[in-house]
C-alpha cells in the first residue's frame, strides 16, 4: 500500500523528465540596435519519439498586449512572419533544429522587443518550456560637458555632464585631465555626481575636465575647459564690449541721422526755393531757410480758412441732429434742434451741447 501510494505522489518520472531544457531561466540585458541571443538547449528522452514541434512566444512588457507567437517550427519548417513588430529580425541560430538546439537571436533590438520570451518544445509525450526575461537598454549618449555661472574668483558655480540619452541607472565619473591631474579635494566627494558645485572658486580650480557617463549597456564622455579668472578681468571684457556696442550704435545712429536731415534739406531747398521767390528775400543760410518754410508750413496746417470751417461745421450739423431726432420724436413742444444747431456749432460746442438741451426737450 505504502509503495503504490509513493507512485501516486510521484507520477512516473521518466514520462515527465523525458525531454529537459537545459539552458537555465534567466535574464538578458541588451542595447538598443544589439542582438539579443535568446538560449533553449534541450534533450529528449528515448520515448519521446513524436514529430518535434518549437513554439516562441513573447509576453510584451506593455500589458494591453497578450501572448504572441513570433516563431515556430513544425513538420520540418520554420515560421517567423506573425509579429510585425519583429518581422525580419527573429531567427533559430542553429541550422539543425533537431540536434536539441531551439536558441533564437533578435537583432536591431528596438524598446519595443522589451518583454518575456517564452521558448516550448514539444516531442510527444515530452514537452518542455522556458522564460527568458529580455531588458533593452539605451546606451548614453550626445553628452554635453558645460559650466553654469561666470567662472570668476570667489565665485559659486556649477561644472555639469547632461547625456541627452540613456537608461537609469546612470554612474558619472568626474576627472582632471590637465594642471596636476587632480581633482581639487573640496570636489572629490561630488565626483561621481552629474553635478559639481564649486564654491567660492580659485585658480587651482582651472583646467581640463573629463565626464564619463555609464549605465549597463554602455558609456560615453565629455570635455569641459574651467578658466578661473579674476572678477576684474571679466568685468573689464564685459564692460569694453558693452560701452563697444553702444559706441558702433551710436555711429550708425548718427550717420542714418545727418542721411536722414542731408536728404530733408535737399527737399525743402527745392520746394522753397520755388515758393517763396517772389514774396520773400533770399535766405541767409540754409537753416533758417528751413526753418522758416516749417514755420509758414505750420501755420498753413494750424489755421483754419473759413471755407475749411464751414465745411467742418456742416458735417457736424448732419450728424448730430440726425441723432438727435431719432432719440426724440415723440416730444411736439420741443423746437427742432435743426434751428439751434447752426448756431451752437458755429460756436463751436457742438457735441456737448446739443444732447443737453435734447435731454432738458424730452423731460418737459
Ligand atoms: C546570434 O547573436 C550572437 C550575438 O549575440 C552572435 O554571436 C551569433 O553569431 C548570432 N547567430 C546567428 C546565427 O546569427
Ligand atoms: C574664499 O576663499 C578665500 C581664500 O581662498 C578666503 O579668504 C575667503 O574667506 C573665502 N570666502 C568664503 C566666503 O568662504
Amino acid at each position: 500500500r505504502g509503495f503504490r501510494c509513493l507512485v501516486c505522489v510521484f507520477p512516473s518520472p521518466d514520462v515527465t523528465r523525458s525531454l529537459i531544457i537545459t539552458s537555465p531561466d534567466h535574464m538578458i540585458e541588451k542595447a538598443k540596435g544589439e542582438t539579443a541571443y535568446l538560449p533553449c538547449k534541450f534533450t529528449e528522452g528515448p520515448e519521446d519519439q513524436g514529430p518535434l514541434d518549437i513554439e516562441w512566444l513573447l509576453s510584451p512588457a506593455d500589458n494591453q498586449k497578450v501572448d504572441q507567437v513570433i516563431i515556430l517550427y513544425s513538420g520540418d519548417k520554420i515560421y517567423d512572419d506573425y509579429y510585425p513588430d519583429l518581422k525580419g529580425r527573429v531567427h533559430f541560430t542553429s541550422s539543425d533544429l533537431k540536434s536539441g538546439d531551439a536558441s533564437i537571436n533578435v537583432t536591431n533590438l528596438q524598446l519595443s522587443d522589451i518583454g518575456t520570451y517564452q521558448c516550448k518544445v514539444k516531442k510527444a509525450p515530452g514537452v518542455g518550456n522556458k522564460k527568458i526575461q529580455l531588458k533593452v537598454l539605451v546606451k548614453p549618449s550626445g553628452t554635453r560637458c558645460y559650466v553654469d555661472g561666470s567662472e570668476e574668483i570667489g565665485n559659486d558655480f556649477k561644472l555639469k555632464c547632461e547625456p541627452k540619452e540613456g537608461s537609469l541607472p546612470l554612474q558619472y565619473e568626474w576627472q582632471k585631465l590637465s594642471n596636476s591631474q587632480k581633482l581639487p579635494t573640496a570636489l572629490v566627494s561630488e565626483m561621481t555626481s552629474s553635478v559639481i558645485t564649486v564654491k567660492n572658486a580659485t585658480t587651482e580650480y582651472s583646467g581640463t575636465y573629463k565626464c564619463t557617463v555609464s549605465n549597463r549597456v554602455g558609456s560615453d564622455q565629455c570635455q569641459l575647459r574651467l578658466d578661473v579668472v579674476p572678477p576684474s578681468n571679466r568685468a573689464g571684457t564685459i564692460a569694453g564690449a558693452i560701452i563697444g556696442t553702444l559706441l558702433a550704435l551710436m555711429l550708425i545712429c548718427v550717420i542714418i541721422f545727418c542721411c536722414h536731415k542731408k536728404r530733408r534739406e535737399e527737399k525743402y531747398e527745392k520746394e522753397v526755393h520755388h515758393d517763396i521767390r517772389e514774396d520773400v528775400p533770399p535766405p541767409k543760410s540754409r537753416t533758417s531757410t528751413a526753418r522758416s518754410y516749417i514755420g509758414s508750413n505750420h501755420s498753413s496746417l494750424g489755421s483754419m480758412s473759413p471755407s475749411n470751417m464751414e465745411g467742418y461745421s456742416k458735417t457736424q450739423y448732419n450728424q448730430v441732429p440726425s441723432e438727435d431726432f431719432e432719440r426724440a420724436p415723440q416730444s411736439p413742444t420741443l423746437p427742432p434742434a435743426k434751428v439751434a444747431a447752426p448756431n451752437l456749432s458755429r460756436m463751436g460746442a457742438v457735441p456737448v451741447m446739443i444732447p443737453a438741451q435734447s435731454k432738458d426737450g424730452s423731460i418737459v
